[in-house]
């Protein structure tokens, strides 16, 4: 069964996986996250590029695995060139939408938010030089936020009033936001909510679904997936038996038992 592995440091892939689908519905998915390194954002670079090739290198040689998706802004600014040299099938990253936010920004004045180390990365800082040459970008790194987008998944209201904190420097400055982490979309009705309506805020879900179709198409290799409740399968590093909220909202998207990855 040829499957799409889609990774990611915690729930946060799961909105890069909702995109997924909803362009290929059939598509079976393998989601594994690394729960045991939890936040990446807060990782040491060598750190985070080893866990990632070990743990995604360990699946593909368990499963058929036809393409991966790193559905982590905060690995992709750092993994996809080591990770292509050690893999030969497409290796999609995600990037910050930057480029659509400076078309779209009327004042040339964007927001980035993202993980501290997203925002710290040569990566973001060449993507805003090339692509938002003419654009004020005002960016935060928010470890709290990513933590809020998991705590969500598990049934826990948002507080609105952190939110509306760590947002501050973008308000009545900014009339573009990118999210450049996968936990953000997650949050995006209370973001939205707390920006305003002059504030437009954009994600790169869709364009990643629309790459990996492509990327498929080409190879001929979008397969069936097993029909029914449960059908796709999820990995995580560290065991979340004990997490039942996480375990039935899995269950929700479409996920069978949540399983330990691969010995990597
Ligand atoms: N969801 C990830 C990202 O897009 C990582 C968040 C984290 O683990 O810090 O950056």
């Amino acid at each position: 069964m040829n499957s799409v592995l889609i990774f990611d440091s915690g729930v946060g892939g799961l909105s890069v996986f909702q995109e997924v689908t909803k362009l290929m519905p059939e598509q079976h998915i393998i989601y594994a996250f690394d729960n045991a390194a939890f936040p990446y954002g807060e990782l040491p670079d060598d750190v985070l590029v080893n866990r990632v090739c070990g743990m995604v290198a360990a699946i593909c040689a368990e499963h058929d695995i036809s393409l991966v998706v790193i559905a982590c802004n905060t690995a992709s600014t750092i993994v996809l060139t080591p990770l292509r040299e050690q893999l030969s099938i497409p290796i999609v990253g995600v990037v910050p939408a930057i480029k659509p936010a400076a078309a779209k920004s009327n004042k040339k004045k964007i927001g980035l938010l993202a993980t501290p180390a997203t925002v710290k990365r040569d990566y973001t800082q060449q993507l805003v030089k090339d692509f938002a040459p003419d654009c004020e970008v005002t960016m935060i790194g928010s470890t709290e936020l990513v933590q809020m987008g998991e705590a969500k998944l598990r049934g826990v209201a948002v507080n609105n009033a952190v939110l509306e904190n760590v947002l501050s420097p973008f308000m009545g400055h900014v009339d573009c936001v990118v999210l450049g982490c996968t936990h953000f979309p997650l949050l995006k009705p209370e973001i939205e909510a707390a920006l305003g309506s002059e504030c437009l805020v954009v994600d790169s879900g869709e364009a990643i679904a629309n790459r990996v179709a492509c990327l498929l198409n080409e190879k001929g290799d979008q397969k069936a997936s097993s029909k029914g409740k449960n059908k796709h399968w999820v990995f995580s590093s560290a065991s979340v038996k004990d997490e039942i909220a996480l375990n039935q909202e899995m269950a929700k998207f479409g996920f069978s038992e949540i399983k330990r990855a691969p010995i990597f």
